[in-house]
């Protein structure tokens, strides 16, 4: 069994993408619990909806390191039974760099869903870059968290078209559609243990 630990910050759609997918898929994986680091988050709500159980780790006023924050997510991880042994951790819109030593204690239990296709747009505003770039085709992807900004192994691509009139919000919303398709599988993937990491790579069985 693998226990599910999401962290959020807002929206939490993909949240919400990913706890219905499990509900289908009780017996191999268990929606532990949703961490968001602001208590107005609305993805709070949905998963309280879902019957899954939700903590607020506040960072806008805390005063201590990345790490000493990141600490407390742990706590929390590790008494859901979200552990490095156990448990994957899904970062859903979590508007926080997570430290290295967080990323080292968790090594390749932490998963991430950003909206463009990697390693073209990392960080912020993605969508937006993709437009303003000129690309013809954008997308989504879910990958492995290691110590970069957005540089860890891909486990799964969706392609989205860009049409010529769309807007950052039109555009944001087709990938957004995609990212609900393709997060639920690779947490599912990774739960059926058939996700192998090589180098850069993952190979899918
Ligand atoms: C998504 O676009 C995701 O790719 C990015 O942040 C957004 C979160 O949206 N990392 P939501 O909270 O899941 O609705």
């Amino acid at each position: 069994m693998l226990n599910l630990g999401i962290l959020i910050s807002g929206r939490g759609s993909n949240m919400e993408s990913i706890l219905k997918s499990v509900k289908r898929e009780k017996s191999i994986i268990n929606s532990a619990i949703v961490i968001s680091n602001k208590p107005d988050a609305k993805g709070l709500k949905i998963a309280e909806k879902l019957g899954v159980k939700t903590e607020i780790i506040e960072s806008k006023n805390f005063k201590g390191t990345r790490w000493q924050y990141d600490k407390k997510i742990i706590a929390s991880l590790t008494k859901h039974g979200v552990t490095p042994q156990e448990g994957l951790v899904c970062l859903a819109g979590f508007m926080r760099i997570i430290s290295p030593e967080f990323v080292k204690k968790y090594k390749n239990r932490i998963i991430n869903i950003h909206p463009a296709l990697l390693p073209a747009f990392p960080g912020l505003d993605s969508q937006k870059q993709a437009l303003d770039y000129g690309v013809k085709h954008t997308g989504c992807t879910v990958h492995f968290v290691d110590a970069g900004m957005d540089t860890g192994p891909i486990i799964i691509q969706a392609v989205v078209k860009i049409k010529e009139k769309d807007t950052e919000d039109s555009l944001s919303k087709r990938i957004l559609k995609q990212e609900h398709e393709i997060y639920p599988k690779a947490v599912k993937l990774f739960a059926k243990n058939k996700i192998k990491i090589s180098g850069r790579k993952t190979i899918i069985s």
